[in-house]
């Protein structure tokens, strides 16, 4: 039987929350939206959040508040997902891409203090895997510039992670953008977002603009006399949450400590249990407590991790890689350069199973199929 790299952890509950739905016909701009916002918000102890449709979409409003213009740089990862990078290219503005510490998930602070400079607007931060970047860090270098620089966090990788205890992820940034994705921490059913900031007018903005840019949203005006009317002052888009999935979301929040734990758990069994000759894992200085979205292994050499990838694809073991290519091999990009230690570093990563309801039989096969590879080829 295969085993999966993740599952979404739903069952009746999410059915019923959604059933309701179903009964009250109630789609869009609802009252679940409005719960599993204040859900989230209180949660985890952020001032502000506006829902969206998916963690893609609030990055690129965001960047749409701060109106940026073609020459403006924007300082992301190199070794990223692809939507920091869609969400710069959407905005017309010119990404600048910073590497990584060698063999090391955190970003080269030396490399990021080059690349600032006047053009630099904004730093997108995007955390890796249920561990955080040196978000504070990050703030205090934008503080020592004489440039005003936005500070956004792409934080689709780590809810529910600490910097420090009951300070969570995107605390430290202008604002913070999540996903809920199927293979997240917690999914909206296969889609959703969620922007946070302690700017209230940020927020506002976001709401506006996830809404075609109405300055009223349907919900908001039907109670006035011309309930139909509404003015459009700035192009937005149609990136809103849906009633279902924020039913799913509001059930999602409670199980979070529970799949937080899980997932912590199984990592420290994978940990002990792996042949570490060949490999090591991934860590951080940064984070108090991490919450992780897969298992995550990083080769001394790429050709093993290709060996090994392999090798559990043939035993019906999902795997991926988180991510290769970096963003500037894409090519919308199209760099000449590249940063050398965030390409190494994606040439040897693998991502292995990892959800709370893993069973510790499979974890055991995963072990041992991993273990077994080595064995055979000394
Ligand atoms: C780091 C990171 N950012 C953003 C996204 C995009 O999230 P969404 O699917 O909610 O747009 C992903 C998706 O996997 C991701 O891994």
């Amino acid at each position: 039987m295969k085993i999966n790299l993740s599952r979404p952890e739903i069952d009746l509950k999410e059915y019923k929350s959604v059933k309701k739905i179903f009964n009250n016909k109630w789609l869009i701009n609802g009252p679940n939206v409005k719960s599993f916002e204040n859900g989230f918000k209180k949660k985890f102890n952020y001032k502000f959040c506006a829902s969206v449709s998916s963690c893609t979409s609030g990055l690129e409003l965001v960047l749409k508040t701060l109106n940026l213009k073609k020459n403006d740089e924007v300082i992301l990862s190199s070794f990223n997902f692809i939507a920091a990078g869609i969400a710069v290219k959407n905005n017309h503005a010119k990404p600048v891409f910073i590497d990584q510490k060698k063999n090391s998930f955190d970003i080269d602070f030396e490399d990021l203090k080059k690349k600032i400079n006047s053009k630099t607007k904004v730093i997108l931060l995007t955390h890796f895997n249920g561990y955080l970047q040196n978000s504070i860090g990050v703030r205090n270098i934008i503080k020592k510039t004489k440039h005003k620089i936005f500070f956004l966090e792409d934080c689709a990788h780590v809810l529910a992670a600490e910097h420090k205890k009951n300070i969570y992820s995107g605390s430290y940034s202008d604002a913070a953008v999540f996903s809920f994705g199927p293979t997240k921490m917690i999914t909206c059913g296969g889609m959703g977002g969620m922007v946070v900031s302690k700017n209230r007018e940020l927020i506002k903005h976001i709401n506006i603009l996830k809404s075609f840019g109405m300055n009223k949203s349907s919900y908001n005006r039907k109670n006035e006399k011309k309930n139909w009317h509404y003015n459009i002052k700035s192009i937005g888009a149609n990136y809103r949450m849906t009633e279902i999935q924020a039913a799913f979301g509001i059930q999602q929040l409670k199980k979070v400590n529970l799949f937080k734990i899980k997932k912590n758990q199984i990592s420290k069994f994978y940990k002990k249990n792996l042949d570490k000759k060949q490999l090591f894992f991934q860590s951080s200085n940064f984070t108090y407590s991490s919450a992780l979205i897969y298992f995550q292994m990083i080769f001394k050499k790429s050709k093993i991790r290709n060996l090994i990838a392999n090798h559990l694809s043939k035993n019906k073991i999902g795997i991926s890689v988180h991510w290769d290519p970096i963003l500037e091999k894409h090519d919308i990009f199209k760099t000449k350069k590249f940063c050398k230690n965030s390409y190494d570093l994606s040439k040897k990563i693998l991502s292995i199973p990892l959800y709370p309801s893993l069973k510790r039989s499979d974890q055991i096969k995963i072990i041992k199929i991993i273990n077994s590879y080595f064995k055979i080829e000394k």
